[in-house]
C-alpha cells in the first residue's frame, strides 16, 4: 500500500472513529487543516520537476476526494443520526385523543346575582355599583346612625388606614345600604326640580365586610340592596315585590313570607323578612333572608329629598344566604375555597 492509500485509509479510520460532530471536525483538520497530512503532501508538490509534479498531482488530488468523500459520508450519518434521536425523544403519537380544555363556570354566588338584577330588572328596577371603601358618613351617619350610638358596634367593624375629608376613618362597607344613600342623591340631584320626580327603583348587590367567621359567616359576604321611593310607595308594595320575589327566585309558589318587627336605625317602621318553604327539606322551617323597611325621615332628608313628599322603603338581602338556600349547601365556605370538586358541581 503507498503512502497516499494509507493516508486515506487513516482517515476513513479517524473519521468513522468521530463520535460526534465536534469530534469530526478535529479529525479532519488532522487531514485537510493547515497542515494537515494532505495539505502537506500538497505543499511537498513544488520541490517537484513538472511531469512528476502532474503525475504525483493527480493521486494526491484523488486521495483528497476519497477523504472528502469519507469526510461529507461521516458528517451526514452523524446528522442524520442526530435527527433520529430527536424524533425519537420527541414523538408525538397524531392518534391520541385532543386534550380538553377545562370550560369554567360563573360562580353560584354571581350566577345568584345575575338572577336577583333579571327578577328585579323585569320589575322595572335599576342595577347600581358602589365603592366597597366608603367613607363613615354613608356607611353609617346617612343612615340614621349617629356617631357613638351603640347600634353601630355590631357593623364598624374593619377600617382602612386612611381618612375622609371629615377626619373620619375609611371602612369596609359593612352591608350595601351606603348604597341607598349614594344612588338617591345622584337621582335627586339629576331630577332637581322635575316634578314630579321620577321614582327611585334601584337594587345595589355587592361585597360586604364585617368580622365574622363560621359556617354560615364570613368576613367578606355579599348582600344586595333595595330601594323604590316615589310619592305613594307603601309597606303593601314592599310585601308584593318580595312575594313576587321569592316564587320568583326559589321557583316556587309554596312559599311562605312573614314580616318580623325589628329595629334598624334606617328605617321605621322595620322588619326582619322570612320566608318558609311549604315542602322540600326545609319544610316549615322560617328562614331569616333579609331586613327591610319604610325608609325613616332622616334617611330621605340625606337623600336630599323631602320626606314629607318621598316616602318608600329599603330592604337588604343575604346573597349568600339566599345562594345556600337555592342549592342545599350548608357550609358558606365552601363558596371560598376556591376548590374545583366543589364549584364544579354548578355548572
Ligand atoms: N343593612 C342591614 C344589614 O346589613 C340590612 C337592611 C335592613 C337593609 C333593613 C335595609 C333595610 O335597606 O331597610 O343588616
Amino acid at each position: 500500500m503507498n503512502d497516499l492509500d494509507q493516508l486515506v485509509q487513516d482517515a476513513q479510520a479517524d473519521f468513522a472513529q468521530s463520535p460526534a460532530p465536534a469530534d469530526l471536525e478535529n479529525a479532519k483538520a488532522k487531514y485537510l487543516g493547515k497542515s494537515g497530512r494532505l495539505t502537506e503532501q500538497l505543499k511537498a508538490l513544488g520541490a517537484l520537476s513538472p511531469e512528476e509534479k502532474k503525475s504525483r498531482g493527480a493521486l494526491i488530488n484523488a486521495a483528497k476526494q476519497q477523504v472528502e468523500a469519507a469526510l461529507n459520508a461521516r458528517r451526514q450519518a452523524l446528522a442524520d443520526a442526530e435527527l433520529d434521536a430527536q424524533l425519537k425523544a420527541e414523538s408525538l403519537d397524531v392518534s391520541l385523543p385532543g386534550r380538553q380544555r377545562g370550560t369554567g363556570g360563573v360562580h353560584p354566588i354571581s350566577r345568584t346575582m345575575e338572577r336577583i338584577e333579571a327578577i328585579f330588572g323585569s320589575m322595572g328596577f335599576d342595577v347600581a355599583d358602589g365603592p366597597e371603601i366608603e367613607t363613615d358618613w354613608y356607611s353609617f351617619t346617612a343612615l340614621n346612625n349617629p356617631e357613638n350610638h351603640p347600634a353601630r358596634s355590631m357593623q364598624d367593624t374593619f377600617y382602612v388606614d386612611m381618612k375622609d375629608e371629615s377626619g373620619a376613618w375609611l371602612n369596609l362597607r359593612p352591608h350595601t345600604s351606603p348604597m341607598q344613600v349614594r344612588h338617591a342623591r345622584a337621582h335627586a340631584a339629576k331630577y332637581a326640580g322635575v316634578t314630579p320626580m321620577p321614582e327611585i327603583r334601584v337594587i345595589a348587590p355587592g361585597r360586604t365586610f364585617r368580622v365574622d367567621s363560621d359556617a354560615t359567616h364570613s368576613p367578606m359576604f355579599h348582600q344586595c340592596e333595595g330601594l323604590w321611593i316615589g310619592e305613594n310607595v307603601s309597606f303593601k308594595d314592599l310585601k308584593s315585590v318580595f312575594a313576587d320575589f321569592f316564587r320568583t327566585f326559589f321557583e316556587t309558589d309554596d312559599l311562605q313570607l312573614r314580616f318580623r318587627p325589628s329595629f334598624f336605625p334606617f328605617t321605621e317602621p322595620s322588619a326582619e323578612v322570612d320566608i318558609a318553604f311549604a315542602s322540600g327539606p326545609l319544610k316549615g322551617r322560617w328562614l331569616e333572608v333579609g331586613g327591610s323597611g319604610q325608609v325613616h325621615p332622616n334617611v330621605v332628608r340625606n337623600y336630599g329629598l323631602d320626606p314629607e313628599r318621598h316616602i318608600g322603603f329599603a330592604f337588604g338581602m343575604g346573597l349568600d344566604r339566599l345562594t345556600m338556600l337555592r342549592y342545599g349547601v350548608n357550609d358558606l365556605r365552601g363558596f371560598f375555597d376556591g376548590d374545583l370538586r366543589f364549584l364544579s358541581q354548578f355548572k
